[in-house]
């Protein structure tokens, strides 16, 4: 009897440790930050039961995760406002229609992560962040590298992921390649087998309306490939920052110190100085699909800014932006009490970060592509922290 009692006692036990584990492995950090990822997986698995009521859950084929996703995209687009027409349809490659793309043109440093993010905030948009980083720390001016990298892009914009074994064998290993991805990335989190499979990867991507990417090692002129293309119809932005907050701002990335393209003042102002040049080629020759812009610009009036480019590129200003920028915009890094803006002091932190003798070694080296982009040079060392380094700049 007493045997019986123990033995009940342990299954007991034993049931409630599983039950334990069970809820302890749903609860995991990623599924509290996302309450609609959380809350779609339960549904899947319900889905899944109910087919099927043997122990074990199937896993969700190809296919399943597409339409799982299809209805996400749906559902996210419930408010959207599109440009033309109301048809999800129209925007979509899976449906035969034409996405709205944009392509950021930047470098290191540049403020590009942050306008890349509030561009992935529209709902339906897809991020192919940063493409060429397997490239190395190095600048794509022209051969060898050119026509490789156009190419990888252009795959991409047309969600073409068949050829790009190298892009995806890179990715697997620096995950970094997605994560900025959210909208993938959140379907890698639960289906890894999946992730990097160029047949999941051309159905999911064909999904979005929108197409973004964001790329630092390309110069401008090499971009209008892209813009001459007519199918991709694809829009370019030129993103733009004062050579002293770059400079700064690469001090302190352990992958840029010794290397050439990144470390040194007059390679980045000479290639700001040739990307001048195409953007005056390409306002002039796609005035509808070109524009440049400068970070300082966009982080002293935010809104403003990116309701204008947003404009420009076809895309509703939706809530989900403004989210974005509330909650990016306006930290209070001193305290509750400050008034201090994060976004409208960061690209100015390198007046306090240089001293006189590096910024007058980026000024010699920057005093053309200066004077072009607008950004104003330093008197002298006592004066430095209450210049204003910008003035206005044209592209004609
Ligand atoms: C449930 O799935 C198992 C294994 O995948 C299969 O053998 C079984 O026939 C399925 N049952 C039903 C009711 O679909
Ligand atoms: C991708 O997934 C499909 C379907 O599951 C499979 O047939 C194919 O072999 C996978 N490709 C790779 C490269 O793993
Ligand atoms: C300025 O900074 C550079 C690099 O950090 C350093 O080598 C140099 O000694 C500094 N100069 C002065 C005057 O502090
Ligand atoms: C710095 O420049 C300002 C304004 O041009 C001038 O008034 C000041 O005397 C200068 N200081 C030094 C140390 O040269």
């Amino acid at each position: 009897m007493v045997r019986k009692n123990e033995i009940f006692g342990i299954a007991v036990v034993a049931i409630l440790c599983l039950l334990l584990i069970g809820f302890s492995q749903k609860d995991t950090p990623n599924y509290h930050n996302r309450p609609a990822r959380y809350q779609q997986l339960l549904d899947l698995e319900e889905t899944f039961r109910i087919s099927n009521n043997s122990a074990t859950v199937p896993t969700p084929s190809i296919q399943d995760v597409i339409s799982q996703q299809r209805n996400i995209i749906l559902q996210e687009l419930e408010d959207y406002k599109f440009p033309v027409g109301d048809n999800l349809e129209d925007y979509t490659l899976v449906t035969g229609g034409q996405p709205l793309r944009t392509v950021i043109i930047t470098t290191w440093r540049s403020g590009s992560t942050f306008l890349g993010d509030v561009v992935n905030a529209v709902p339906g948009n897809y991020y192919h962040y940063e493409p060429l980083l397997d490239y190395g720390i190095m600048q794509i001016r022209g051969a060898p590298h050119s026509e490789s990298a156009l190419r990888t892009l252009k795959s991409l914009l047309n969600c073409d992921y068949t050829n790009l074994h190298k892009y995806l064998e890179f990715g697997m290993d620096h995950v970094y390649l997605f994560t900025h991805n959210t909208r993938l990335w959140n379907q890698c989190e639960v289906y890894q087998q999946y992730c990097w499979n160029a047949t999941f990867l051309n159905d999911f991507c064909k999904l979005f309306p929108f197409q973004s990417m964001k790329t630092v090692r390309l110069r401008l002129w090499l971009a209008e490939t892209l813009l001459n293309d007519e199918e991709l119809n694809v829009k370019v932005v030129l993103l733009v920052r004062d050579p002293r907050g770059t400079i700064q701002s690469r001090k302190h990335r352990d992958w840029c110190p010794g290397e050439p393209d990144c470390d040194q003042p007059n390679n980045l102002c000479a290639d700001m100085v040739s990307d001048y040049s195409a953007a005056i080629q390409l306002k002039k020759r796609y005035p509808e699909r070109f524009r440049a812009m400068r970070y300082e610009d966009l982080s002293l009036n935010p809104y403003d800014t990116i309701r204008d480019l947003f404009d420009f590129l076809g895309l509703y200003f939706h809530n989900n932006v403004v989210r974005f920028l509330d909650s990016h915009t306006r930290v209070n890094v001193g305290g509750v009490s400050s008034t201090f803006r994060d976004s409208r002091s960061a690209p100015f932190h390198w007046k306090m970060d240089l001293n006189y003798t590096e910024v007058q070694f980026i000024e010699e080296n920057c005093d053309e592509a200066m004077k072009l982009w607008g950004y104003v040079r330093s008197k002298n060392s006592s004066t430095l922290r209450d210049l204003n380094p910008l003035t206005s700049f044209e592209i004609n």
